[in-house]
């Protein structure tokens, strides 16, 4: 018996290593949960042109739309376990919707963590025609409104409404959600003035912002965005402590063999690396995740970190699906 399961473990092991040694042998997915041209599709698309010359295949970006990003991860955890297909998501879809979602699928034990990406400060937009020219004349016009103001998000649970349910928090303002199957659809309704506000990713917001075709009030973090240094933060603004970071990552199915998740993890971090890709990124605002935190183990901490801190505090928001 002993010699039978010393033998299934030596064909798995070494079978892990065959395919880590022939990977990739066709071009890979990335499963991008939301819509085209939105703040998770820009920063995937940047980051698979640069790791297809590390991984020297092709890698096409899919956008699988709907709950909020759930759909998509289901579909990339019921991938075969090959490297070829890889997750993209954030806070959102691999925290939040655990809390909020009957998923088919567990976030933990069904993915296996390949890195951390860049994070994306939030920022609080409105449409132009909104006349405030501060964040506190913008929260003045919000609390003055005589039905609750229009968010746009990309569904229950994706990082523009947790940070929506955040700012009702931390404002005591009512807001209606208008769920999108992105943010950057959302942003095209903004700019055109359907919707009033939304606490955006700033890399979905800035281009809108420099152009004039949106008002940006504050940055929810603790320093300003270099690439966007008028736009002052909310501490400065007057909202202290309103700080939400969205940060994003990679994942593979779980049993994706070790070698595998390590060649994903350096296409990933030379990208991370590479001069170019940075100054596109910084230019949106990202902020780049420190060098101690780029390894899949780290991912997997923190991402567990985060599901204990976000989870009792989603549940007991009590969010409703739309
Ligand atoms: C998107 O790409 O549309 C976003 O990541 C949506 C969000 O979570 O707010």
């Amino acid at each position: 018996m002993r010699r039978i399961l010393l033998s299934a473990l030596m064909l798995l092991a070494f079978g892990g290593a065959a395919m880590a040694q022939g990977f990739p042998s066709r071009p890979l997915t990335i499963i991008v949960p939301f819509a085209a041209g939105g703040p998770s599709d820009v920063m995937a698309r940047i980051l698979a042109e640069r790791m297809k010359v590390t991984l020297g295949e092709q890698i096409l970006v899919e956008n699988v739309t709907g709950a909020a990003g759930s759909v998509a991860v289901g579909r990339a955890a019921r991938a075969p376990a090959d490297g070829h297909t890889i997750s993209f998501g954030h806070l959102g879809t691999h925290v939040a919707n655990g809390a909020i979602y009957k998923l088919g699928y567990d976030l933990v034990t069904d993915l296996e963590p390949v890195a951390l990406l860049p994070s994306n400060p939030m920022i609080i937009v409105s449409k132009n025609a909104v006349p405030a020219k501060s964040l506190q004349e913008f929260l003045t016009w919000l609390k003055a409104q005589p039905t609750p103001p229009t968010a746009g998000t990309a569904g229950a649970g994706s990082g523009s409404h947790i940070a929506g349910l955040y700012f009702e928090n931390i404002t005591g303002i009512k807001l209606q959600y208008v769920p999108y199957r992105g943010t950057g659809p959302a942003m095209n309704d903004l700019v055109s003035g359907q919707i009033d506000l939304i606490v955006d990713q700033t890399s979905n917001s800035i281009g809108q912002v420099r152009a004039g075709n949106i008002r940006a009030y504050a940055i929810t973090d603790s320093k300003r965005v270099d690439s966007a240094p008028d736009i002052p933060t909310v501490d400065e603004a007057g909202l202290p402590g309103f700080h939400m970071t969205l940060w994003s990552g990679l994942w593979v199915p779980k049993g994706t063999p070790g070698g595998v998740v390590a060649k994903l993890n350096a296409a990933a971090v030379e990208a991370l690396n590479d001069s170019a890709v940075r100054r596109q990124l910084e230019n949106l605002g990202l902020q780049m995740p420190p060098k101690e935190k780029l390894s899949p183990e780290a991912l997997g901490a923190w991402q567990k970190a985060e599901i204990a801190k976000w989870w009792p505090m989603i549940k007991a928001a009590n969010v409703r699906v739309d």
